[in-house]
């Protein structure tokens, strides 16, 4: 019998359903969100189940073929892009939508890789809880891409990221093997955690195929808040006050700059500023809690009265009604969209500790306009988790190239400051292959070693997601 090859194999794995050969409708498969990464791969296959994902990677293997995972394509790291060989087969979860079971009891949902977060949120309401990881994102990436990212969003504040609201994975390892790891017990001691080796692994230890996640009680009740501040310090003196009168209640505190508001403003739909004056920094503050009439807004009205009171608010509106909730929260998640509107960029999100936030503002923000006049410091993000946004957009008047040939150097600027401060260079998009090289520099070299063995002993022959979060060695 003649030898099937690659493609035989794969057709076999998956069907003619599963397999796309043809270029032309690669497309969308072949580069990510931001178009700063594209590739060319031997196929797209799309499997509908864990076995059929497991006989992808034994034929994968068999050919010596790397396989680049994909969920949702809204990775900010180039992490689920193939490269230029042409040689890699993306094997996206798009297809593996099943929701496997929802247990309100034990407060758990059983969900495949490539459902899509909104829907999982949507389950979760369905049945009288909450999912609460929440990102700008959700419409489009999957469950199987934010378990691999270790996804923050805005709601870490209060319930984590995706490593702390997962229970179970089930993971078809890169030798083919399926691990099922699906248990929904809050509490298993016998032994090493093995799933928190595959959360925030970008695909490159297994195929993450499906999870045990945790649901919370419904929130029924909110309050939202907008409060324009003068400066990052009296952001971070804002947290406090709310944090220590609020307690748990506060579920989102989300800092933007001025410049950030003002790329939304021009760009985004319908998006207006709520005060008269012009202010340098904005807070968004969320307090939400499961009890139906909690008072909320007197109490935000209280933390926001202390704020006044010690001069650390400039001006503040407690959002009435639903609809003004909404356009507040989209003037913030409007900030990634916009600022692509405004030329090339460089994205960073970084992590610093919360103390340490404004003295990192201050002398990074120096250090850059020293180093470019003119450029646009487009600060926002989660300053509750100590993580920002930490975005650079060129001059005005300055052309596109001057401002890329900068980009390494202003980059390194950025990362060097983060350093200092004993903060990490990636908080919560991962490495991906933008930063894969670079974290050389800033991680400790024991880390990378463990790193490296870990990568060695589940991939020995490099075949899962090559190219991604590791240094070449
Ligand atoms: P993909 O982009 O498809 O893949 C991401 C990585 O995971 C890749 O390395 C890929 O190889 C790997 N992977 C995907 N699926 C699997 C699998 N089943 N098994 C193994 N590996 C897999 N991120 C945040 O953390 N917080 C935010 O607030 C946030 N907001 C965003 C807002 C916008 C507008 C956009 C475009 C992105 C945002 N992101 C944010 C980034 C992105 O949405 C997250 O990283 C998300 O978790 C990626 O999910 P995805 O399904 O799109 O993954
Ligand atoms: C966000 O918080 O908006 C996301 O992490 C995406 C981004 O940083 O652009
Ligand atoms: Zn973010």
């Amino acid at each position: 019998m003649t030898d099937p090859g690659l493609p035989g194999r794969l057709r076999a794995a998956v069907g003619e359903a599963g397999l796309v050969t043809d270029p032309a409708r690669m497309g969308g498969y072949l580069s990510d969100w931001r178009n700063a990464y594209s590739g060319t791969a031997a196929a797209v296959v799309r499997p509908v189940s864990t076995d059929e994902v497991a006989a992808i990677v034994r034929a994968c293997r068999k050919e010596g073929v790397a396989v680049v995972p994909q969920g949702g394509n809204t990775g900010l790291c180039g992490g689920a892009v193939p490269d230029t060989s042409g040689r890699q087969v993306v094997l996206s979860l798009d297809r593996m939508r099943r929701l496997r079971a929802v247990d309100p009891v034990n407060q758990t949902i059983t969900v495949e890789a490539g459902v899509v977060l909104q829907a999982v949120q949507e389950a979760a309401a369905a049945e009288g809880c909450l999912f609460p990881l929440s990102l700008g994102s959700e419409g489009s990436c999957t469950i199987g891409g934010n378990l691999s990212t270790n996804a923050g969003g805005t709601g870490v504040l209060r319930y984590g990221t995706m490593r702390d609201l997962t229970l179970g994975l089930e993971v078809v390892l890169p030798d083919g093997r399926i691990w099922n790891g699906l248990r929904g017990l809050r509490k298993d001691n016998t032994g090493y955690d093995l799933k928190h080796l595959f959360i925030g692994a970008e695909g490159t230890l297994g195929l993450v195929t499906a999870a045990v996640l945790k649901l919370f009680p419904a929130v029924r009740s909110r309050a939202t808040a907008w409060v324009a501040v003068g400066s990052a310090q009296a952001a971070v003196d804002l947290f406090g006050i709310v944090r220590a009168l609020c307690g748990d209640r506060l579920t989102a505190f989300e800092i933007m700059s001025r410049q950030s508001v003002d790329f939304v403003l021009r760009h985004g739909t319908g998006a207006r500023d709520l005060f008269g004056s012009v202010h340098f920094w904005y807070v968004l503050v969320e307090l939400s809690d499961t009890l139906p009439d909690a008072r909320l807004d007197g109490l935000l009205e209280a933390a926001l009265a202390e704020a006044f009171d010690r001069d650390v608010a400039g001006d503040a509106v407690v959002a009435s009604g639903s609809a003004q909730v909404a356009a507040l929260w989209a003037l913030r998640e409007g900030i990634s969209e916009a600022q692509n509107f405004e030329g090339p960029s460089l994205k960073h999100d970084v992590t610093v500790p919360i103390s340490s936030i404004p003295a990192f503002v201050e002398r990074t923000d120096k250090a850059l306009r020293a180093a470019l006049p003119g450029i646009r410091i487009v600060t926002y993000g989660h300053i509750g988790d100590g993580n920002l946004h930490y975005n650079l957009s060129k001059p005005v008047d300055s052309d596109d190239d001057t401002f890329r040939n900068l980009a390494e150097e202003l980059a390194r600027m950025v990362y060097d400051a983060t350093s200092s401060f004993g903060g990490s260079i990636s908080a919560e998009h991962g490495l991906g292959q933008s930063k894969r090289d670079v974290i050389a520099d800033y991680k400790d070299g024991l880390e990378l070693e463990l790193m490296r063995s870990l990568k060695h002993l589940l991939d020995p022959r490099g075949l899962m997601n090559p190219g991604k979060v590791l240094p070449a060695w």
